[in-house]
């Protein structure tokens, strides 16, 4: 029996990670790729979730080690629509990073079934801290499967989804299950949605303040928010809130205001990912700062490109030249030229040719006249310096094969022999297509 002063918990697992005190980096379709929670994770979000990955697609999937970077693959091949004569090459449904997301990374589910909930998210449950069921998406490709915020109008099948995925899943791989909602139209009905769902065995829900037919510039409202974490504690469960919070220190104002026990934050994270340091840490950084990693973890991770370009839109402003020479921008090189991230061409290079994007350059003869004038700059200087004679020619190479990670980026695991590079289709990242799934608000 639970005495009047201790407030029941629900233990959170042996591999799973308490949701109390975090201000984390929401789901998000597009926005949530690894590179952009790396770059979250660098800036202080304490936990980040990866953005919703339907069950169906996942089912299915091989999971793979990339042998340059270490990062994990979960990859599939297209049905290509009955055709076989276009050439079959794996798309990549899921990359996370197993030493930097180790206990950070909470993968979320699209799911309207408990049988393909289950299949889904044991294929990923050794890899990641959590898993989160989306019952707040309000897109019709989301709905329409009964999937997302229709979930809210199910609650038998929400609850079974979840007790199934606490039983099956959870359990077993003792990581912590949650949900992610909306709040519905009053009081009553959200508080009793909330009330079957804490009672399934999950360690965390998340409210976006929002109700489903809102627009996600509408203000968030917070009135049902008290209610809601208090049906959330009585049972145990940890109350995240998600709407309209952008930054640490406001998130950390609306945990004690509301008493919820952590925050998410969405789409300021997807503009300035600094937003997770607090004023005391310095507070939002200029965009420059924020790219610069951001374009980093990007070639590390071997981000497909489009995935870049898209993120690069949303942090550069507008009314900037890099913005616009960014939209024409083909490769990782032109993003790194007009972005003038010299240390990072090299790296950039490296990730055209493995991507196949060399020739899709469209500022390659201003870099290439560069790089012959950096290395002509630099001989002349090592030459002057030295007393040497001059050379008969100068080189200006700029790429060439090898790691694209440095020393301070983990090595793929040792432990796995079986996942060696032979096993590895190295083009497969340069021809992923975009995820088939809209954005989900
Ligand atoms: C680009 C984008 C993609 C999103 N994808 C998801 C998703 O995959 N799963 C989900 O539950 N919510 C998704 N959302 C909703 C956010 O997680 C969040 O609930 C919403 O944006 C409100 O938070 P905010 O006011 O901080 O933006 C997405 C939002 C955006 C902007």
């Amino acid at each position: 029996m639970t005495s009047l002063t201790t407030p029941p918990r629900v233990p959170i697992p042996a591999n799973g990670v308490d949701y109390r005190g975090k201000v984390v980096l929401a789901p998000m379709v597009r926005s949530g790729e690894l590179p952009s929670r790396l770059t979250a994770l660098k800036y202080g979000a304490d936990l980040v979730w990866g953005p919703e990955t339907i069950d169906r697609s996942l089912i299915g999937a091989s999971r793979r080690v990339n042998p340059r970077n270490g990062t994990i693959e979960y990859t599939r091949l297209p049905s290509n629509g009955g055709r076989t004569e276009a050439a079959q090459q794996e798309s990549i449904i899921y990359r996370l990073d197993p030493v930097r997301e180790k206990g950070k990374l909470i993968f979320q589910l699209g799911t309207a079934s408990p049988e393909l909930a289950v299949q889904a998210a044991k294929m990923v449950a050794g890899d990641v801290a959590g898993i989160d069921v989306n019952s707040g998406c309000p897109k019709p490709f989301s709905t329409s499967g009964g999937m997302g915020a229709a979930l809210l109008r199910t609650p038998d099948k929400l609850v079974s989804i979840l007790e199934a995925l606490v039983q099956e899943v959870g359990n077993p791989f003792q990581i912590g299950i949650s949900v992610k909602i909306r709040i519905l139209e009053t009081p009553e009905i959200t508080g009793a949605l909330v009330s079957r769902l804490v009672k399934t065995g999950i360690t965390g829900l998340t409210v976006h303040c929002r109700t489903p037919p809102m627009r996600p510039r509408e203000r968030a409202l917070r009135e049902q928010v008290r209610m809601i974490a208090s049906i959330c504690h009585d049972a145990g469960v940890a109350c995240v809130i998600n709407g309209d919070v952008t930054s640490r220190d406001q998130a950390l104002a609306l945990m004690e205001e509301f008493g919820v026990d952590g925050a998410m934050i969405a789409t300021a994270a997807e503009s300035n990912p600094s937003c997770f340091r607090s004023q005391a840490d310095g507070g939002l950084l200029p965009f420059r700062d924020v790219v610069h990693s951001y374009m980093k973890f990007c070639i590390e991770s071997e981000n497909r490109a489009g995935n870049t370009k898209y993120l690069l839109n949303n942090m550069i402003p507008g009314k900037n030249k890099e913005f616009k020479d960014a939209k024409i921008s083909k490769s990782y090189a032109d993003f790194c030229h007009v972005l003038r991230f010299d240390d990072l061409l090299p790296g950039a290079h490296q990730l055209d040719e493995i991507l196949k994007l060399t020739a899709k350059s469209v500022f390659k003869d201003e870099i290439h006249s560069k790089a012959i004038r950096t290395a002509i700059e630099n001989n002349e200087t090592a030459r002057a310096a030295s007393g040497a004679p001059r050379p008969k020619s100068t080189s200006p190479t700029t790429s060439g094969v090898g790691p694209i990670r440095t020393s301070s980026i983990p090595s793929p695991s040792k432990s796995k022999p079986a996942e060696t590079e032979a096993n590895v289709d190295i083009s497969a990242s340069a021809s992923q297509p975009a995820q088939k799934q809209e954005v989900a608000a």
